[in-house]
Protein backbone atom coordinates (compact mmCIF):
# COMPACT_ATOMS: atom_id res chain seq x y z
CA UNK A 1 0.00 0.00 0.00
CA UNK A 2 1.31 3.31 -1.11
CA UNK A 3 1.09 5.72 2.49
CA UNK A 4 1.28 9.09 1.54
CA UNK A 5 2.60 12.28 4.54
CA UNK A 6 1.42 15.56 3.24
CA UNK A 7 2.90 18.66 4.95
CA UNK A 8 -0.18 20.41 7.54
CA UNK A 9 -1.91 23.03 6.46
CA UNK A 10 -3.90 24.25 8.95
CA UNK A 11 -2.60 27.33 10.49
CA UNK A 12 -0.43 27.32 13.78
CA UNK A 13 -0.59 23.11 13.30
CA UNK A 14 3.81 22.71 13.34
CA UNK A 15 3.17 18.61 13.79
CA UNK A 16 3.44 15.54 11.39
CA UNK A 17 1.80 12.83 11.35
CA UNK A 18 4.74 10.35 10.56
CA UNK A 19 8.26 10.71 11.81
CA UNK A 20 11.48 9.42 10.22
CA UNK A 21 12.19 7.08 13.50
CA UNK A 22 8.95 5.37 13.04
CA UNK A 23 8.52 5.49 8.94
CA UNK A 24 11.25 2.40 9.28
CA UNK A 25 8.49 0.03 10.69
CA UNK A 26 5.62 1.40 8.33
CA UNK A 27 8.02 0.29 5.60
CA UNK A 28 8.95 -3.01 7.20
CA UNK A 29 5.43 -3.93 7.48
CA UNK A 30 5.48 -3.95 3.50
CA UNK A 31 3.85 -0.19 2.85
CA UNK A 32 5.62 2.26 0.51
CA UNK A 33 5.69 5.59 2.33
CA UNK A 34 5.21 9.00 0.19
CA UNK A 35 6.11 11.83 1.72
CA UNK A 36 5.71 15.78 0.87
CA UNK A 37 8.89 17.34 0.80
CA UNK A 38 9.17 20.28 4.10
CA UNK A 39 6.02 17.72 6.01
CA UNK A 40 8.55 17.36 8.74
CA UNK A 41 10.38 20.44 8.71
CA UNK A 42 8.39 22.37 11.44
CA UNK A 43 8.59 19.49 13.67
CA UNK A 44 12.42 18.89 13.25
CA UNK A 45 12.50 16.16 11.15
CA UNK A 46 14.13 16.90 7.33
CA UNK A 47 13.25 15.40 4.05
CA UNK A 48 17.03 13.94 4.09
CA UNK A 49 15.68 11.77 7.79
CA UNK A 50 13.01 10.31 5.84
CA UNK A 51 14.93 9.27 2.98
CA UNK A 52 17.55 7.76 5.18
CA UNK A 53 14.24 5.93 6.33
CA UNK A 54 13.68 4.17 3.01
CA UNK A 55 10.87 6.77 2.12
CA UNK A 56 9.99 8.79 -1.06
CA UNK A 57 10.24 12.89 -1.09
CA UNK A 58 8.38 14.28 -3.42
CA UNK A 59 7.89 17.83 -4.21
CA UNK A 60 4.24 18.62 -4.20
CA UNK A 61 0.90 17.75 -1.84
CA UNK A 62 -1.24 17.14 -4.88
CA UNK A 63 1.16 14.08 -5.49
CA UNK A 64 0.47 12.57 -1.90
CA UNK A 65 -2.78 13.63 -1.87
CA UNK A 66 -3.84 12.04 -5.22
CA UNK A 67 -1.33 9.34 -5.68
CA UNK A 68 -1.81 7.43 -2.06
CA UNK A 69 -4.14 4.58 -0.96
CA UNK A 70 -3.81 6.07 2.52
CA UNK A 71 -3.25 9.12 3.78
CA UNK A 72 -1.78 9.65 7.29
CA UNK A 73 -2.48 13.36 8.60
CA UNK A 74 -2.78 15.09 11.79
CA UNK A 75 -5.65 17.52 11.52
CA UNK A 76 -8.84 17.20 9.13
CA UNK A 77 -8.10 17.30 5.42
CA UNK A 78 -9.30 21.60 4.41
CA UNK A 79 -11.59 21.44 1.57
CA UNK A 80 -9.07 22.04 -1.11
CA UNK A 81 -7.13 19.03 0.26
CA UNK A 82 -10.73 16.13 0.56
CA UNK A 83 -11.12 17.40 -2.93
CA UNK A 84 -7.69 16.62 -3.64
CA UNK A 85 -7.64 12.69 -2.39
CA UNK A 86 -7.48 9.70 -4.84
CA UNK A 87 -11.40 8.50 -5.15
CA UNK A 88 -11.74 5.77 -2.68
CA UNK A 89 -8.29 6.15 -1.01
CA UNK A 90 -8.41 5.88 3.06
CA UNK A 91 -7.35 8.45 5.78
CA UNK A 92 -6.75 8.28 9.26
CA UNK A 93 -6.27 11.78 10.91
CA UNK A 94 -7.27 13.32 15.02
CA UNK A 95 -10.09 15.41 13.71
CA UNK A 96 -13.49 16.19 15.64
CA UNK A 97 -15.90 15.11 13.15
CA UNK A 98 -18.75 16.60 14.80
CA UNK A 99 -17.46 20.13 14.51
CA UNK A 100 -15.91 19.63 11.14
CA UNK A 101 -19.03 18.39 8.84
CA UNK A 102 -18.51 20.14 5.75
CA UNK A 103 -15.31 18.15 5.19
CA UNK A 104 -16.76 15.21 6.26
CA UNK A 105 -19.07 15.34 3.89
CA UNK A 106 -15.89 16.19 1.19
CA UNK A 107 -14.43 13.13 2.51
CA UNK A 108 -17.91 10.85 1.90
CA UNK A 109 -18.33 12.22 -1.26
CA UNK A 110 -14.93 10.69 -2.46
CA UNK A 111 -15.77 7.64 -1.10
CA UNK A 112 -12.47 8.17 1.24
CA UNK A 113 -12.85 5.19 4.30
CA UNK A 114 -11.86 8.05 7.10
CA UNK A 115 -10.87 6.94 10.71
CA UNK A 116 -10.82 9.51 13.40
CA UNK A 117 -8.45 9.06 15.85
CA UNK A 118 -10.36 11.08 19.28
CA UNK A 119 -13.12 8.29 18.40
CA UNK A 120 -11.03 5.49 20.19
CA UNK A 121 -12.38 3.51 22.64
CA UNK A 122 -10.08 4.05 25.78
CA UNK A 123 -9.63 0.26 26.36
CA UNK A 124 -6.23 -1.43 27.29
CA UNK A 125 -6.13 -2.97 23.72
CA UNK A 126 -6.27 0.43 22.04
CA UNK A 127 -3.72 2.33 24.61
CA UNK A 128 -0.95 1.67 22.00
CA UNK A 129 -3.04 3.56 19.60
CA UNK A 130 -4.87 6.54 22.00
CA UNK A 131 -3.47 10.05 20.27
CA UNK A 132 -6.10 11.24 22.55
CA UNK A 133 -3.49 10.57 25.19
CA UNK A 134 -0.27 11.02 24.19
CA UNK A 135 -1.20 14.63 22.41
CA UNK A 136 -2.86 15.35 26.09
CA UNK A 137 0.29 14.71 27.82
CA UNK A 138 1.96 17.27 25.87
CA UNK A 139 -0.65 19.50 26.50
CA UNK A 140 -0.64 19.33 29.86
CA UNK A 141 3.09 19.56 30.51
CA UNK A 142 3.45 22.57 27.78
CA UNK A 143 0.44 23.95 30.18
CA UNK A 144 2.72 24.00 33.36
CA UNK A 145 5.67 25.36 31.35
CA UNK A 146 3.42 28.39 29.68
CA UNK A 147 2.15 29.32 33.38
CA UNK A 148 5.80 29.29 34.95
CA UNK A 149 7.00 31.18 32.29
CA UNK A 150 4.23 34.22 32.40
CA UNK A 151 4.27 33.70 36.48
CA UNK A 152 6.17 36.48 38.66
CA UNK A 153 7.41 34.33 40.94
CA UNK A 154 9.21 31.15 42.05
CA UNK A 155 7.71 27.96 41.59
CA UNK A 156 9.56 25.96 43.94
CA UNK A 157 9.75 26.87 47.93
CA UNK A 158 13.26 28.55 48.76
CA UNK A 159 15.26 29.51 51.88
CA UNK A 160 18.10 32.09 51.24
CA UNK A 161 20.31 34.85 53.08
CA UNK A 162 17.78 37.55 51.83
CA UNK A 163 14.72 35.30 53.26
CA UNK A 164 12.87 32.64 52.62
CA UNK A 165 10.29 32.39 49.01
CA UNK A 166 7.23 30.27 49.80
CA UNK A 167 6.01 28.03 46.73
CA UNK A 168 3.75 28.71 44.12
CA UNK A 169 0.52 27.28 44.69
CA UNK A 170 -0.90 25.59 41.50
CA UNK A 171 -4.41 24.47 40.97
CA UNK A 172 -5.65 21.75 37.97
CA UNK A 173 -9.19 21.47 37.05
CA UNK A 174 -9.81 18.82 35.34
CA UNK A 175 -7.49 15.87 36.50
CA UNK A 176 -7.64 13.24 33.26
CA UNK A 177 -4.79 13.09 30.94
CA UNK A 178 -3.73 16.50 30.84
CA UNK A 179 -4.32 17.25 34.14
CA UNK A 180 -2.49 14.52 35.33
CA UNK A 181 0.68 15.43 33.37
CA UNK A 182 0.40 18.92 35.02
CA UNK A 183 -0.09 18.14 38.08
CA UNK A 184 3.41 15.81 37.83
CA UNK A 185 4.88 18.90 36.00
CA UNK A 186 4.28 21.41 38.56
CA UNK A 187 5.17 19.15 40.97
CA UNK A 188 8.72 19.05 39.54
CA UNK A 189 9.30 22.15 39.02
CA UNK A 190 8.73 22.60 42.88
CA UNK A 191 5.12 24.21 43.21
CA UNK A 192 2.53 23.23 45.81
CA UNK A 193 -0.49 21.50 43.91
CA UNK A 194 -3.96 20.59 44.21
CA UNK A 195 -6.65 19.37 41.16
CA UNK A 196 -10.72 18.82 41.34
CA UNK A 197 -12.12 16.97 39.09
CA UNK A 198 -15.67 15.42 38.77
CA UNK A 199 -15.01 11.26 38.31
CA UNK A 200 -14.84 9.19 41.13
CA UNK A 201 -11.35 7.63 40.43
CA UNK A 202 -9.32 10.95 39.78
CA UNK A 203 -8.93 11.27 44.30
CA UNK A 204 -6.50 8.25 43.88
CA UNK A 205 -4.48 9.47 40.73
CA UNK A 206 -4.57 12.99 42.05
CA UNK A 207 -3.12 11.94 45.56
CA UNK A 208 -0.74 9.33 43.98
CA UNK A 209 1.28 11.82 42.31
CA UNK A 210 1.48 14.01 45.49
CA UNK A 211 -1.12 16.97 44.57
CA UNK A 212 -3.83 17.51 47.66
CA UNK A 213 -7.30 16.69 46.40
CA UNK A 214 -10.04 19.38 46.35
CA UNK A 215 -13.56 17.39 47.55
CA UNK A 216 -16.37 19.67 46.83
CA UNK A 217 -18.65 16.94 48.18
CA UNK A 218 -20.58 17.79 45.24
CA UNK A 219 -20.66 13.93 43.86
CA UNK A 220 -19.66 12.52 40.37
CA UNK A 221 -20.44 12.98 37.18
CA UNK A 222 -19.43 10.03 35.40
CA UNK A 223 -20.18 9.10 31.59
CA UNK A 224 -19.47 6.71 29.18
CA UNK A 225 -16.06 5.28 28.55
CA UNK A 226 -14.57 6.35 31.22
CA UNK A 227 -15.23 9.91 30.38
CA UNK A 228 -17.56 12.71 32.73
CA UNK A 229 -20.64 13.53 32.06
CA UNK A 230 -22.09 16.36 31.77
CA UNK A 231 -23.18 18.17 35.10
CA UNK A 232 -26.67 19.91 35.47
CA UNK A 233 -26.62 23.76 35.45
CA UNK A 234 -27.80 23.83 38.98
CA UNK A 235 -24.70 21.74 39.73
CA UNK A 236 -22.45 23.74 37.51
CA UNK A 237 -23.25 26.79 39.63
CA UNK A 238 -22.43 25.31 43.01
CA UNK A 239 -19.52 23.84 41.65
CA UNK A 240 -17.92 27.29 40.67
CA UNK A 241 -19.37 28.11 43.96
CA UNK A 242 -17.70 25.80 46.01
CA UNK A 243 -14.43 26.39 43.62
CA UNK A 244 -14.20 30.28 44.01
CA UNK A 245 -12.28 30.12 47.46
CA UNK A 246 -9.75 27.70 46.03
CA UNK A 247 -9.09 29.61 42.47
CA UNK A 248 -8.86 32.82 45.05
CA UNK A 249 -6.37 31.17 46.76
CA UNK A 250 -3.96 29.98 44.06
CA UNK A 251 -0.88 31.46 42.00
CA UNK A 252 -1.80 29.77 38.84
CA UNK A 253 -5.18 27.72 37.83
CA UNK A 254 -4.57 25.23 34.97
CA UNK A 255 -7.62 24.13 33.09
CA UNK A 256 -8.29 20.99 30.92
CA UNK A 257 -11.90 19.99 31.85
CA UNK A 258 -13.92 18.06 28.57
CA UNK A 259 -17.05 16.39 27.66
CA UNK A 260 -16.29 14.43 24.62
CA UNK A 261 -18.80 15.68 21.55
CA UNK A 262 -19.96 18.65 24.24
CA UNK A 263 -18.27 22.54 24.61
CA UNK A 264 -16.36 22.47 27.65
CA UNK A 265 -17.96 23.33 31.02
CA UNK A 266 -17.30 26.74 32.33
CA UNK A 267 -15.49 26.34 35.50
CA UNK A 268 -13.96 29.73 35.90
CA UNK A 269 -16.08 32.99 35.98
CA UNK A 270 -15.00 36.35 35.92
CA UNK A 271 -16.63 36.70 39.10
CA UNK A 272 -14.45 34.35 40.75
CA UNK A 273 -11.16 35.58 39.47
CA UNK A 274 -11.54 39.16 41.19
CA UNK A 275 -10.51 37.14 44.18
CA UNK A 276 -7.33 36.36 42.90
CA UNK A 277 -4.11 38.32 43.47
CA UNK A 278 -2.64 40.98 40.80
CA UNK A 279 0.02 38.69 39.05
CA UNK A 280 -1.45 35.40 38.91
CA UNK A 281 -1.69 33.25 35.96
CA UNK A 282 -4.99 31.31 34.56
CA UNK A 283 -3.93 29.23 31.88
CA UNK A 284 -6.81 27.56 29.83
CA UNK A 285 -6.18 24.52 27.65
CA UNK A 286 -9.53 23.98 27.03
CA UNK A 287 -10.06 26.97 24.75
CA UNK A 288 -10.56 25.40 21.58
CA UNK A 289 -13.38 22.96 22.90
CA UNK A 290 -15.03 26.63 24.05
CA UNK A 291 -12.81 27.34 27.31
CA UNK A 292 -13.21 26.35 30.61
CA UNK A 293 -13.15 30.24 32.13
CA UNK A 294 -15.36 32.64 30.95
CA UNK A 295 -13.02 35.32 29.71
CA UNK A 296 -10.37 33.32 27.69
CA UNK A 297 -9.89 33.37 24.27
CA UNK A 298 -8.20 30.68 21.99
CA UNK A 299 -4.64 31.76 21.03
CA UNK A 300 -5.29 34.69 23.14
CA UNK A 301 -3.72 36.51 26.35
CA UNK A 302 -6.52 38.59 28.20
CA UNK A 303 -5.06 40.75 31.36
CA UNK A 304 -8.13 40.26 33.08
CA UNK A 305 -7.73 43.15 36.68
CA UNK A 306 -4.17 42.00 36.91
CA UNK A 307 -4.73 38.55 36.00
CA UNK A 308 -3.01 37.16 33.14
CA UNK A 309 -5.54 34.76 31.26
CA UNK A 310 -3.99 32.39 28.65
CA UNK A 311 -6.31 30.72 25.91
CA UNK A 312 -3.58 28.01 24.73
CA UNK A 313 -5.03 26.59 21.07
CA UNK A 314 -3.05 23.26 20.06
CA UNK A 315 -0.66 23.19 23.01
CA UNK A 316 0.90 19.91 21.49
CA UNK A 317 1.38 21.75 18.28
CA UNK A 318 4.16 23.97 20.64
CA UNK A 319 6.14 20.67 21.46
CA UNK A 320 5.70 18.97 17.46
CA UNK A 321 9.20 17.10 17.86
CA UNK A 322 7.83 14.83 20.19
CA UNK A 323 4.25 15.36 20.00
CA UNK A 324 5.13 14.41 16.36
CA UNK A 325 7.55 11.30 17.48
CA UNK A 326 4.42 9.63 19.69
CA UNK A 327 1.55 10.76 17.62
CA UNK A 328 3.53 9.10 14.18
CA UNK A 329 3.62 5.29 16.99
CA UNK A 330 -0.23 6.16 17.91
CA UNK A 331 -0.88 5.95 13.42
CA UNK A 332 1.75 3.13 12.75
CA UNK A 333 -0.17 1.01 15.53
CA UNK A 334 -3.45 1.47 14.35
CA UNK A 335 -2.64 1.08 10.33
CA UNK A 336 -0.71 -1.94 11.60
CA UNK A 337 -4.06 -3.26 12.84
CA UNK A 338 -5.92 -2.91 9.86
CA UNK A 339 -3.28 -4.01 7.08
CA UNK A 340 -2.21 -7.51 6.36
CA UNK A 341 0.98 -8.60 4.07
CA UNK A 342 0.95 -4.75 2.78
CA UNK A 343 -2.88 -4.63 1.93
CA UNK A 344 -6.06 -2.50 3.83
CA UNK A 345 -8.01 -5.27 5.54
CA UNK A 346 -10.14 -3.43 8.33
CA UNK A 347 -12.17 -5.79 9.81
CA UNK A 348 -15.21 -3.59 10.83
CA UNK A 349 -16.35 -6.46 13.62
CA UNK A 350 -13.15 -5.32 15.46
CA UNK A 351 -14.04 -2.43 18.06
CA UNK A 352 -11.03 -0.20 17.46
CA UNK A 353 -11.62 -0.18 13.53
CA UNK A 354 -15.88 0.07 14.15
CA UNK A 355 -15.49 3.01 16.66
CA UNK A 356 -13.01 5.22 14.84
CA UNK A 357 -14.35 4.90 11.50
CA UNK A 358 -16.03 7.84 10.06
CA UNK A 359 -16.98 7.56 6.44
CA UNK A 360 -17.22 4.53 4.21
CA UNK A 361 -18.35 3.98 0.50
CA UNK A 362 -19.67 7.36 0.47
CA UNK A 363 -21.88 7.36 3.35
CA UNK A 364 -21.14 9.25 6.79
CA UNK A 365 -21.33 5.67 8.89
CA UNK A 366 -20.38 7.28 12.34
CA UNK A 367 -23.69 7.20 14.14
CA UNK A 368 -23.34 10.37 16.12
CA UNK A 369 -21.47 12.75 13.39
CA UNK A 370 -24.42 11.46 10.78
CA UNK A 371 -27.13 12.72 13.14
CA UNK A 372 -25.45 16.12 13.35
CA UNK A 373 -25.35 16.52 9.76
CA UNK A 374 -29.61 15.50 9.47
CA UNK A 375 -31.13 13.34 6.80
CA UNK A 376 -29.15 14.45 4.00
CA UNK A 377 -26.50 11.76 3.76
N1 LIG B 1 -6.66 3.20 27.75
C1 LIG B 1 -7.23 3.65 28.84
O1 LIG B 1 -7.69 2.91 29.66
C2 LIG B 1 -7.32 5.12 29.01
C3 LIG B 1 -6.56 5.94 28.23
C4 LIG B 1 -6.66 7.31 28.38
C5 LIG B 1 -7.53 7.84 29.32
N2 LIG B 1 -8.25 7.02 30.09
C6 LIG B 1 -9.18 7.54 31.05
O2 LIG B 1 -10.21 8.22 30.35
C7 LIG B 1 -10.70 9.27 31.15
C8 LIG B 1 -10.79 10.55 30.39
O3 LIG B 1 -9.49 11.06 30.16
P1 LIG B 1 -9.24 12.36 29.29
O4 LIG B 1 -8.10 13.07 29.89
O5 LIG B 1 -9.16 12.03 27.86
O6 LIG B 1 -10.57 13.20 29.54
P2 LIG B 1 -11.09 14.51 28.83
O7 LIG B 1 -10.03 15.17 28.03
O8 LIG B 1 -12.39 14.17 28.19
O9 LIG B 1 -11.42 15.46 30.09
C9 LIG B 1 -10.40 15.90 30.94
C10 LIG B 1 -10.87 15.77 32.37
O10 LIG B 1 -11.86 16.76 32.65
C11 LIG B 1 -12.71 16.22 33.60
N3 LIG B 1 -13.94 17.01 33.73
C12 LIG B 1 -15.00 17.08 32.89
N4 LIG B 1 -15.93 17.93 33.37
C13 LIG B 1 -15.46 18.42 34.54
C14 LIG B 1 -15.95 19.34 35.49
N5 LIG B 1 -17.14 19.92 35.35
N6 LIG B 1 -15.19 19.61 36.57
C15 LIG B 1 -13.99 19.01 36.72
N7 LIG B 1 -13.45 18.15 35.86
C16 LIG B 1 -14.19 17.84 34.78
C17 LIG B 1 -12.91 14.80 33.14
O11 LIG B 1 -13.40 13.96 34.17
C18 LIG B 1 -11.50 14.43 32.72
O12 LIG B 1 -10.77 13.82 33.76
C19 LIG B 1 -9.84 9.28 32.36
O13 LIG B 1 -10.47 8.49 33.32
C20 LIG B 1 -8.59 8.60 31.94
O14 LIG B 1 -7.85 8.05 33.02
C21 LIG B 1 -8.19 5.65 29.95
Amino acid sequence: MKVGIPTETQPGENRVAMVPAVAGSVIAAGHQLVVQSGAGTASGYPDADYQAAGATVVPSGAEVLGGSDMILKVQVPSMAEAGALREGAALIALFSPGRRLDEVRALAGRRVTSFSLELLPRTTRAQSMDALSSQSTVAGYRGVLIAANRLPRFLPMFMTAAGTVAPAKFLILGAGVAGLQAISTARRLGAVVSAYDVRAASKGEVESLGAKFVDLQLGTAEGAGGYAAEQAEETQRRQREALAPFVAASDVVITTAQIPGRPAPVLVTAEMMKGMRAGSVVVDLASDTGGNVEVSRPGEEVDHDGVAVIGVSNPASALPTHASQLYARNLANLLALMTKDGAFVPDYEDDIVAATVVTRDGEVVHGPTRELAGAAW
